[in-house]
């Protein structure tokens, strides 16, 4: 086996059967992978042609998702492509071990179904190639079991906005407005969502603007009925930007336990995407994916200094290149000497 570190260690490059090289990482240390096994005998290199049946190529193919599996933090997504052919027999295979969120479609507009005799065809031209997305089942609560990962998210979450937490309930006890007061002041019946740690939220602009006035009608009886340390505390007194501000931080914090997810209109948010697939190329590894649709998968699915892992790396361009660009961590494995060294090549040359 050959390990390599370059880009200034972003990359770890190893030259290896991925199962054997699988088996060596620590459980829970991956964040996010993004892979593209062989097919099974789509293409004529001898890597896709390794098992002799397709049920040994699914046996073999759970085999890595086990890893998979053992590898990827609870708060991790998976994305493995498949051919459209097995794509529905991966998908179910996927589904034993995660939770499938998509059976993306991508669709090659400029695919090698325009080449075929039509008249030919004994079944319909595949235009698509399948990604499957997954994440771990009971990622938001109990993944992985005995993790108890739901419990953490739990008591980070309270421990995160506690400083907040506090602020709105020390204000409510001290001024003591009843609950039924806060609702109809504000129209909601969820006003305990602010003064309790349990869902927590922080009230919009308007409805804190409420509380505040709520709360300082409350303090003027309170003058008059208690001490002037009892008025102080129960003043809402910090305005809505600062609260806002240090909601913000605190969110990311919290952010950062859950699975990474985020799209916008002028993406492709559906599961159908359309992205032309690498055409030829002097020297081009058969099954290089186009950097724009690797580039949107880390986009939506990592955030800077996850670690990324691809065990079918082949050329490695596009996933190399994502990962300099959102700057993450990379570890890629491949199987084929010659492969590896032109990808080490290649990807030494990635500033
Ligand atoms: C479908 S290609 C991946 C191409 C890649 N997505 C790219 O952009 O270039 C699969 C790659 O996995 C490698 N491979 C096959 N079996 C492997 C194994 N057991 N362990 C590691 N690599 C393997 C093959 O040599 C091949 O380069």
């Amino acid at each position: 086996m050959t390990e390599l570190k370059i880009n200034n260690g972003r990359f770890t490059l190893v030259n290896n059967d991925c199962l054997q090289y699988l088996k060596t990482l620590e459980p829970n240390s991956v964040d996010l992978i993004v892979t593209d096994p062989p097919y099974f005998q789509v293409k004529k290199d001898a890597w896709d042609n390794q098992w002799t049946s397709e049920a040994d190529f699914l046996a073999w193919l759970d085999e890595v998702l086990f890893e998979y599996w053992r590898v990827l933090k609870p708060s991790g997504s998976l994305y493995l492509f498949c051919s459209d052919r097995l794509a529905a027999k991966t998908e179910v295979l996927i589904g034993q071990r995660f939770n499938v969120l998509n059976h993306i479609v991508w669709r090659k507009e400029n695919g090698v179904h325009k080449r075929h005799r039509k008249e030919g065809l004994r079944r319909f031209a595949g235009q698509t190639e399948r990604i499957i997305f997954a994440e771990h089942y009971g990622a938001d609560g109990v993944a992985k079991g005995s993790s108890g990962y739901q419990d953490k998210c739990q008591k980070l979450k309270s421990s995160v906005f506690e400083p907040l937490i506090s602020y709105f309930s020390n204000a409510k006890e001290k001024a003591g407005v009843p609950s039924k007061l806060i609702n109809e002041a504000t129209g909601t019946q969820m006003s305990s969502h602010w003064f309790t740690p349990s869902q927590w939220k922080l009230p919009t602009k308007e409805q804190y603007a409420i509380l505040q006035s709520l709360f300082e009608n409350y303090s003027v009886k309170l003058e008059k009925e208690h001490s002037e340390l009892a008025k102080e505390y129960s003043a809402l007194h910090l305005n809505y930007v600062d609260l806002s501000r240090d909601y913000d931080e605190l969110k990311q914090q919290y952010e950062t336990l859950r699975r990474p997810f985020s799209v916008t209109a002028d993406v492709p948010y559906t599961d159908v995407w359309d992205f032309n697939s690498v055409q030829y190329y002097e020297g081009k590894h058969p099954c290089e994916k186009p950097l724009d649709l690797i580039k949107h998968i880390m986009t939506a699915s990592s955030r800077p200094g996850l670690v990324v892992l691809d065990t079918f790396l082949g050329s490695g361009k596009a996933i190399a290149r994502a990962c300099v660009d959102l700057d993450c961590q990379l570890i890629g494995v491949e199987m084929d000497p010659d492969i590896f060294r032109t990808t080490v090549e290649d990807l030494s040359l990635y500033q």
